[in-house]
Parts: C-alpha cells; sequence; structure tokens
C-alpha cells in the first residue's frame, strides 16, 4: 500500500511553542516530536529509552531545539524534573503531550489478567498522564495558558477485546481529560485527547503478539479490519492531530476526545457475519 503521509506542507504552526513529549523516544511520540520540532517548538522527550531518545534527539535537531530527559512518568521527581527542564532550558511549557503508555501483559480475559500487570499499566498509562498533568498544570496556572493533551485509544471507545488493564488505563485518560478541561479553563488551559486505531509501532506489535513479523505483512492485517479503506493510519496522521490540538488552530477546542480510527469504532460487523454464516448453513 503507498503511503498517504499526511504531513502538513504548512510551516511554523507551533512557532515559539514549548513542548514536553512522554513517550517520545519510540512510535507516536517519536513521530511527533520530529512534527513538532519541525513545525517550530521546542521539544524535550521524557521517556526511558535513555540511548534512543538521545540518538533520536541528534538527528532531529540541535540542543537550542530538542533535549532528552530520563523521566519514568510513574515517578513524581521525574515528570517534575522534565516540566522544570523545560522551564529553565527553553523558557516556560506551553505544550505537555502526555503520551507513554504500555499494553500490559494479559491477555483478554478476566481470570487470565494479573493483577500485578493490571497496576503496573494502571500505573503507567493512568498514575502517569495525571502527574504529567499535575506538573504541566503547575506552571501553566500561573502563566494562565497551556494545552494538555494526551494520548488514550479507539480501545477506550469500543470494544476490541483488548486487555482489560490497557482499556480499563484509556478510559480513564479520557476521564482525565474532560474533568482537566472543567477545571483548567479559567486559567486558559485546553486540555484534549487523541484516541487513535492501530499504527505500527513497538507497542502494537507486542499487542497483536506479531514482534517479528514485518511492518507490511502487520498494516496488511491492520488494512484488512480497517474501515476506511485505500489509506493507512500512519504516526503522522496522530502528529496532525496532534499539531492542530495543540496549536492556535483549535484555540476554543477543549474537553475533546478526537478518535482518529477512519470511522472504524462506528463499524460493528456481528450481524453482517451473522447473516453470511446463516445464508452458507
Ligand atoms: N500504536 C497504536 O496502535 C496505538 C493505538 C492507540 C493508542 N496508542 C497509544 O499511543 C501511545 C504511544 O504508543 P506507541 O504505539 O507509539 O508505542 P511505543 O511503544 O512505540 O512508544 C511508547 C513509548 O512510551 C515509553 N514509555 C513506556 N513506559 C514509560 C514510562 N514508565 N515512562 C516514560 N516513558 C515510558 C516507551 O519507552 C516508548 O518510547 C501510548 O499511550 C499507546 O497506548 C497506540
Amino acid at each position: 500500500m503507498s503511503s498517504n503521509s499526511a504531513a502538513s506542507s504548512a510551516t511554523n504552526r507551533l512557532e515559539g511553542r514549548v513542548a514536553v513529549i512522554t513517550g517520545g523516544a519510540s512510535g507516536i511520540g517519536e513521530c511527533c516530536a520530529r512534527q513538532f520540532v519541525k513545525q517550530g517548538a521546542k521539544v524535550v522527550i521524557a521517556d526511558i529509552q535513555d540511548e534512543l531518545g538521545q540518538s533520536l534527539c541528534k538527528q532531529i535537531g540541535s540542543d537550542e531545539t530538542i533535549s532528552y530527559i530520563h523521566c519514568d512518568v510513574t515517578s513524581d521527581s521525574d515528570v517534575q524534573n522534565a516540566v522544570d527542564l523545560a522551564v529553565s532550558k527553553y523558557g516556560k511549557l506551553d505544550i505537555m503531550f502526555s503520551n507513554a503508555g504500555i499494553m500490559g501483559k494479559s491477555d483478554g480475559t478476566i481470570l487470565a489478567t494479573d493483577n500485578e500487570d493490571f497496576r503496573t499499566v494502571l500505573n503507567v498509562n493512568t498514575f502517569g498522564s495525571f502527574l504529567a498533568a499535575k506538573h504541566a498544570a503547575r506552571v501553566m496556572i500561573p502563566a494562565k495558558k497551556g494545552c494538555i493533551l494526551f494520548t488514550s485509544s479507539v480501545a477506550a471507545v469500543t470494544c476490541l477485546k483488548t486487555p482489560h488493564p490497557y482499556v480499563v488505563s484509556k478510559h480513564a485518560v479520557i476521564g482525565l481529560a474532560k474533568n482537566l478541561c472543567v477545571e483548567l479553563g479559567q486559567y486558559g488551559i485546553r486540555v484534549n485527547c487523541i484516541s487513535p486505531f492501530a499504527v505500527v509501532t513497538p507497542l502494537a506489535k507486542t499487542a497483536l503478539g506479531l514482534m517479528e513479523t514485518e511492518k507490511e505483512k502487520i498494516e496488511e492485517l491492520v488494512s484488512e479490519s480497517a474501515n476506511l479503506k485505500g489509506v493507512m493510519l500512519e504516526a503522522e496522521d496522530i502528529a496532525e492531530a496532534a499539531i492542530y490540538l495543540v496549536s492556535d488552530e483549535s484555540k476554543y477546542v477543549s474537553g475533546l476526545n478526537l478518535v482518529v480510527d477512519g470511522g472504524f469504532s462506528l463499524t460493528n460487523p456481528s450481524f453482517e457475519i451473522a447473516m453470511k454464516n446463516f445464508h452458507a448453513s
């Protein structure tokens, strides 16, 4: 399938903005870091994959535009340091993109869900998002402006037999985004969420149990299940959505969960499948 790269030709949509991107060393976060810098932002990548994060920064730009900090989003002091680095190095924080996430190890059934895995997934995906928002709000409230953006998932919009810990953690993120939108509006802070369908990243490969499978093969599988045909969802499409939600283009948008799924979550093939089986029998 040919690339349907969404990268907009418009530039400087984030000129002068300073962003922290958690989980920015890989996948969707990595792509967003590249695109944010391309659009004029200064970016702090906050992740636990230190080598990857550091080499990515060298590829993307100079110390003037992009930095890496080791930040486990489940650690209050790590998240505090990431926000403080943005402020000390680049002067302020305009954008907190809380994107770090893990799928966990459980399968889709309640009886096989491991208690410790449940805690771990909620700790990273939900508690980590809370800490990101809390430390961002600490500097955004006095500044009376800012954007907080979360990555949730299509798994929080429709049911895919995704493991319970992941689904619960991503539902909670949408709830957090909405509650924060209401609380922080008085300070001019916008809070939004993006819920992507499948993008072939390390997380998606793990989730599908296809770690060693070629990207193209996984894309074929994903596009088979997609509602919108003829295009493939790419990390760039999520970056485009993110840029929209953290730029002035969306200056009156807050409390939105932007579902980037080509209509997948609106489809329910059960009846069609049952009818096909009925006619085939
Ligand atoms: N890829 C998809 O199909 C898809 C679909 C819907 C939602 N998402 C969400 O998108 C986000 C990004 O995932 P991705 O697909 O790019 O996966 P990815 O594995 O490529 O990237 C996730 C990043 O988060 C980092 N991370 C994990 N635990 C962390 C921690 N404790 N502290 C700091 N960083 C940590 C990882 O090191 C990694 O760099 C996640 O929140 C994921 O749930 C992904």
